[in-house]
């Protein structure tokens, strides 16, 4: 198993299989779980972890990051992939999103980052805590006809 930097970027040797093995989606929610502990969130208390698994193998990860201003708060996925696009550029293809929270609690992408998922990610799986559990569910389902300019 390949071992996560402390930017928490990791690279796995193989891709394109349709199911994620249980390993690597086992490595996304520990890279989430991880990054989680560096949230910024004085205000709501509620620290977010997210980690993307790219098609090229690659691991990023992110934690939400709040504002006093509050609407400047960035989510955990959107730091994920930000950072992914500013290390690779943006021909970046998002395979699979694990999000966790610090609660415990059900907790999936919000609707401005399924939206940000979807632009790298439209094949993407996310994997998310729900109110029966935890749970996968393809970015389609989560964002029905998602907006595309091309
Ligand atoms: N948050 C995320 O980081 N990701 C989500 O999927 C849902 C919400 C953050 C934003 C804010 O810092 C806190 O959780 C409470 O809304």
């Amino acid at each position: 198993m390949p071992s996560i930097s402390p930017d928490c970027r990791g690279t796995i040797p193989y891709m394109r299989t349709k199911t994620l093995p249980a390993n690597v989606s086992a490595q996304l929610l520990r890279s989430a779980k991880k990054v989680m502990k560096n949230a910024h969130a004085p205000y709501s208390k509620f620290r977010v972890g997210a980690a993307i698994l790219l098609s090229n193998g690659k691991i990023f990860s992110g934690c939400n990051v709040e504002n006093a201003s509050y609407g400047m708060t960035n989510c955990a996925e959107r730091t994920a992939i930000f950072t992914a696009v500013a290390a690779l550029g943006p021909k970046i293809e998002i395979r699979a999103v694990s999000v966790v929270n610090d609660q415990g609690v059900p907790c999936s992408p919000c609707g401005a980052c399924r939206q940000v998922i979807y632009e790298f990610g439209p094949d993407a799986t996310i994997f998310f805590q729900s109110a029966d559990g935890p749970k996968q569910a393809h970015i389609t389902e989560l964002l029905p006809e998602g907006f595309r300019l091309q």
